[in-house]
């Protein structure tokens, strides 16, 4: 699978050096192309970013703002859901309906779409009328 490759791929640049967490993370953009991006942490720790952070911003600065499928990898014995601001992060740019497989480095894998892991989520609607 094309995506999760390609997740899997970046999570070996991720830099974690504070919490030994690698996390690589792909999107699809509308277009069909694949973006990736890896945590990457800091030793300030707030200041560190999210996989999924990453590849949505190649996936914009490409020129891109609707992404399709989204991929999510760790080495964690469970599949590693987004945490909840790349949740929110993620609904941005794609529809409940959009499909995010996470999986495990050891092969377990578990299919969610956005909107199961993000209900009753915040959007453009509710700044109308302020
Ligand atoms: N992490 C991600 O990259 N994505 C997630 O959705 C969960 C958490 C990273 C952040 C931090 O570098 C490490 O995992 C441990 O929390």
């Amino acid at each position: 699978m094309e995506l999760l490759d390609a997740a899997r791929a970046v999570r070996e640049k991720a830099y974690a050096p504070y919490s030994n967490f690698k996390v690589g993370a792909a999107v699809r953009g509308a277009s069909g192309a694949v973006y990736a991006g890896c945590n990457v942490e800091n030793v300030a720790y707030p200041e560190g970013t999210c996989a999924e952070a990453g590849a949505i911003a190649a996936m914009v600065a490409a020129g891109e703002t609707a992404l399709v499928e989204v991929a999510v990898i760790a080495g964690s014995p469970d599949p590693v859901p987004p945490c909840g601001g790349c949740r929110q992060k993620l609904k941005e740019f794609g529809a409940a309906e959009v499909p995010v497989l996470m999986a495990t480095t050891s092969g377990a894998e578990l299919s969610m779409t956005l909107g199961e892991l993000l209900p009753g989520a915040f959007d453009p609607g509710h700044l109308e009328g302020s």
